[in-house]
């Protein structure tokens, strides 16, 4: 198959359109990463969507929806809690797992009786599902376990020969995927962290972080999110976290790069000299630059990418959640003077 990628324009919006009514599988931008959409209420269509991306079966999709007319077929019921947060954050980078309805197939939901809905920012997305006139299943449009795609050609360079349209929407303006949330025992429970942080979700309510969010999960227990247990976002090189900044995160880099080859640094702010790239100095930077620079070390065939651990708080708890499995949980801790 031959896979083209086609503007955001209303012909190429028209193209997805025609492929998405048949059935096939199409890549779309929004604006957290791109995703590989399909008729989430058709099951053929939704299952190539998991053989293009290679993805377990059991790894529920989200579905994308272009108005809140869309939602009350979808599932059983909605939290009033779950209004005031549409109402606040959609169009936007917020997923709420409601319990599904019967028109959602198993294979969407992984065989859980819940469904993870999300209305995307980016227009051509929303367009696109309103020209179709049903929601779309889209998990990112990356193979699985490599990084998301966050530009067209990310998209391509995974997805080349496996889908026949990609629509190039430039480059997304999070960078990191949406904020997933359930609701616990009244709480606002996050499962995965994103554009939306716990700062703003807890003018709405008590907000609890899931613990997986930054503990690695131990073997075989049973995790609320299923992608959680999947290794993730990994480029080919070994990545580490290094928990020092500044002139101590400098130090530590430029000692091992004397003896390392193929080593690669990112740092919050610093100077793109040698081994040293440069991931931004405020979280949302770092979030938008993160999967295009981890796809960056490995066309450089880096060995090693060390990381500046980001903070933790707002948009940074995405960030450090991506890049601990990138890390596969591997944090360094430079000896202290
Ligand atoms: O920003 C995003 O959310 C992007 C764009 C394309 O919209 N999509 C995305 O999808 O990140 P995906 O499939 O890569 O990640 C979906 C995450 C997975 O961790 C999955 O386990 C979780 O959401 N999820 C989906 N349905 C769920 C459910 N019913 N219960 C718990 N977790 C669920
Ligand atoms: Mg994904």
């Amino acid at each position: 198959m031959t896979t083209e990628i086609a503007d955001c324009g209303a012909a190429g919006v028209s193209k997805a359109v025609e492929l998405l009514k048949k059935g096939a599988v199409a890549a779309i931008p929004t604006e957290t990463v791109y995703g590989l959409a399909a008729n989430a209420l058709n099951a053929n269509a939704v299952r190539d969507i998991f053989k293009a991306k290679g993805r377990p079966q059991d790894n529920p999709l989200i579905v994308h929806i272009a108005s809140i007319k869309m939602l009350p077929p979808l599932v059983k019921e909605i939290p009033d809690i779950a209004y005031k947060l549409a109402e606040r954050f959609w169009a936007g980078p917020l997923t709420m797992i409601f319990k599904k309805s019967e028109i959602i197939p198993d294979v969407t939901s992984g065989g859980l009786d819940t469904v993870a809905v999300r209305m995307p920012e980016c227009t051509a997305a929303r367009e696109i599902i309103k020209k179709c006139g049903f929601p779309l299943a889209a998990p990112s449009a990356n193979l699985s376990g490599r990084p998301s795609p966050t530009t067209a050609k990310h998209v391509f360079d995974d997805m080349n020969g496996r889908i026949p349209l990609i629509i190039d929407g430039g480059e997304c303006k999070v960078g990191v995927e949406s904020t997933v949330i359930c609701f616990k025992e009244q709480k606002i429970h996050i499962l995965r962290p994103g554009g939306i942080t716990a700062e703003m979700l807890s003018e709405f309510g008590e907000v609890e972080v899931d613990k997986a969010v930054t503990a690695e999960p131990a073997k075989n227990e049973r995790v609320l999110s299923p992608g959680m247990k999947y290794k993730h976002y990994s480029p080919k090189a070994d990545v580490f976290i290094v928990n020092a900044h500044g002139k101590q995160f400098l130090e530590y880099c430029l000692k091992r790069s004397r003896f390392e080859n193929g080593l690669i640094a990112l740092g919050a702010g610093v100077a793109e000299d040698g081994c040293f790239m440069d991931y931004g100095t405020t979280s949302e930077i770092q979030a938008q630059r993160l999967f295009a620079l981890l796809r960056k070390a490995d066309e450089m065939n880096a060995k090693t990418v060390l990381v500046e651990k980001p903070t933790t708080d707002g948009v940074g708890l995405a960030v450090y959640n991506r890049l601990l499995r990138a890390a596969a949980f591997r944090e360094i801790e430079p000896a202290r003077k």
